[in-house]
């Protein structure tokens, strides 16, 4: 059976530690990817992914996924099913929470990919995020600065999620 890609920027502080937490929930079974070396062909031969990034620059996506974005923007996603998580702060950006989340998310489906592992934002607090749907984010909010406490019981919960919703 093919692994299940688990792709972020090995480089982040808060992104890498999540990413580690969620690679040991799923009992090390991930194929590590870092975002800031992939290519489109490699992406591509995945079905199942996980993906990490952070909310930068008042509602962007970090740089480091500049490189990446063209290729992934003309990508053909059909079939493959894809869970976001994302670090965000509420309180320092209580107008541009996980943005991030949303951004990449949109791309996606726009490329006919599946989005799975969403999230009540039940427990948050914040005016907009361009995650939201309804009233879940389209993926896992995590919070360092303000809910720190938060992160391992989030983190174990939406892997239980997804261990039934990439099958
Ligand atoms: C300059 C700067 C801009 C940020 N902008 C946002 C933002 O727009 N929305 C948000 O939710 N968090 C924002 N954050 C908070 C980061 O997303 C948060 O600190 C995150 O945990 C960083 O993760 P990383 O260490 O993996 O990059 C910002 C942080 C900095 C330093």
């Amino acid at each position: 059976m093919k692994k299940i890609a688990l792709l972020y920027s090995f480089n982040t502080q808060k992104t890498s530690r999540a990413a580690k937490l969620i690679q040991e929930d799923f009992g090390g079974n991930l194929e590590e990817v870092n975002v800031e070396e992939i290519t489109i062909k490699k992406f591509l031969s995945f079905d199942k992914y996980i993906l990490g990034v952070p909310t930068w620059f008042d509602g962007e996506l970090p740089n480091y996924w500049d490189e990446f974005m063209p290729d992934l923007e003309e990508a053909d996603l059909k079939g493959k099913k894809f869970a976001l998580f994302g670090a965000g702060d509420q309180k320092g950006y209580p107008e541009n929470f996980v943005d991030a989340l949303g951004l990449l998310g949109n791309i996606i489906e726009e490329r006919g990919g599946t989005l799975v592992g969403f999230v009540s934002t039940d427990g948050y607090e914040f005016e907009n995020s361009k995650a939201v749907r309804g009233n879940q984010f389209c993926g896992l909010a995590l919070d360092f600065e303000n809910q720190a406490r938060l992160l391992k019981p989030r983190i174990t919960k939406w892997v239980e999620q997804l261990k039934k919703e990439f099958n």
